[in-house]
């Protein structure tokens, strides 16, 4: 029995998909704990792109996907996205925690018009509603899957809800009127179609774990996007680091095997809040086009910067890290110099941990170490002793920074183009 945790160590898109659809071989569940379709996952099997925003990766593959507990779930995008796979012959196997929180139409609309309010202190969400949509869970306030196949509990909750939402509705200027009536007779509608896939899903993942089976835990965002521990109030709002996977899917922290961190060979950010190694000249803008670095959720441009060793740092240490993920090295081929952020200049002191202060993350400057480039590496390359001298240097010497071995090396977007050292 082994249960595998994915998780990202920089600010989401470090290219987890394909990790996860590698690492699902094996796994009888893949499960997703946290987020919601916020995220956005690409994986390519021989000429085929798939995008998925909810469903866990590993579905791809065949596997029982699990959104757990810990996810927010939008169910239009969970039927949009099994409609477009069964399209393409894929017939997801699912199953939904029992306990998972329901996006509603007025968090999306709430999401929105925080962000508008804010104005250029914005987060820069994916309004989407997931803010909103924890908020609400915290407060008590949520709507669960199970609420949606039992009408009586579904309407008295949203008695109580939406009185409450129209002022606050009120107080935001928006002029909507949430109609009690139709919200219930959607959300029902979306509880009978997904009905079949409502589970306790903590008891069938625990039988699978005292059965010998494989599961495999599919982090979404990125460790510096964590609620807590992350850039915090330029955050998403779940717990993205690896003691979120045992609170998002029932699973006791004590079963799990390999926390497996993901970073991709430089650094990206979408949305607002710091980001110390930001390259605003034409180095950040090769980086951004070679890496076709776009988001898959929202399609806006990622920001582009050096790779940053003090945050990837940060996520070992809070998530434990026991193996590393290296992803898009092959984007960082043919520049004749690379760079590593070491350490921060913090008010002319030199620093190695990442400030709890947003204002004092964003006074940082970063102190980088230089690295020759390399050509080509070439696409067959399967051993990390056939990468070129110069790249295999670069990852030598985050693996000692880290204090963390790289077992996998990605230097190209098909399942293919992967190395196991
Ligand atoms: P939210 O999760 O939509 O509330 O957005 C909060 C912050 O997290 C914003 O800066 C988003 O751009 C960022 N974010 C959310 N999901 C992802 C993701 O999957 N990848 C990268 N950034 C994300």
């Amino acid at each position: 029995m082994t249960v595998n945790l994915v998780i990202g160590t920089q600010w989401g898109d470090e290219g987890k998909g394909k990790v996860v659809d590698f690492f699902s071989g094996d796994a009888e569940y893949v499960v997703r704990f946290q987020g919601g379709n916020n995220a956005g996952h690409t994986i390519k099997v021989e000429n085929e792109i798939y995008k998925l925003h909810i469903i866990p990766s590993g579905v791809i593959q065949g596997k029982i996907g699990v959104i757990g507990n810990g996810c927010v779930l939008d169910p239009l995008v969970l039927l949009k996205e099994i409609t477009e796979l069964k399209k393409r012959n894929i017939n997801p196997q699912l199953l939904i925690s029992d306990r998972v929180n329901i996006i509603m139409p007025y968090h999306k609309i709430l999401d929105g018009a925080d962000e508008k309010i804010l104005g250029d202190k914005k987060i820069g969400t994916t309004n989407r509603g997931i803010g909103p949509c924890y908020s609400d869970k915290i407060a008590r306030k949520g709507i669960r899957v199970i609420d949606l196949i039992n009408e009586e509990s579904l309407k008295s909750k949203l008695e109580m809800i939406i009185p409450i939402k129209q002022k606050i509705f009120k107080v935001y200027g928006i002029n909507k009127i949430l109609d009690l009536n139709k919200i219930c007779e959607t959300y029902l509608d979306f509880g009978k179609k997904l009905k079949k896939f409502i589970r306790p899903t903590h008891i069938y993942l625990s039988n699978s774990i005292k059965d010998g089976k494989n599961i495999l835990l599919e982090g979404a965002q990125g460790s510096l996007l964590d609620v807590d521990f992350g850039t915090y109030p330029y955050t998403t709002s779940s717990h993205v680091i690896a003691a979120g996977s045992s609170i998002g899917t029932g699973i006791g922290m004590k079963n799990i095997n390999e926390i497996i961190g993901i970073m991709k060979a430089y650094t990206t950010r979408v949305g607002e809040g710091p980001m110390p190694t930001e390259l605003f000249d034409e180095e950040g803008v090769y980086l951004q086009k070679k890496g076709n670095e776009f988001g898959t959720t929202t399609s806006r441009p990622r920001r582009c910067g050096w790779l940053d060793l003090v945050i990837v740092k940060h996520s070992c240490i809070i998530s434990s890290i026991t193996k590393l993920a290296v992803t898009k090295l092959d984007v960082l081929n043919r520049l004749k110099k690379v760079k590593i952020c070491t350490d921060y200049i913090l008010d002319g002191k030199k620093i190695n941990f990442l400030p709890a202060d947003i204002n004092e993350v964003n006074k940082c400057k970063p102190v980088y170490k230089e690295f020759e480039g390399w050509s080509e590496i070439n696409k067959n390359c399967k051993n990390f002793s056939d990468l070129p001298k110069n790249a295999k240097k670069y990852l030598r010497f985050i693996e000692e920074k880290l204090d963390t071995p790289i077992n996998i090396v990605s230097i190209g977007p098909g399942r293919k183009e992967t190395i196991i050292n």
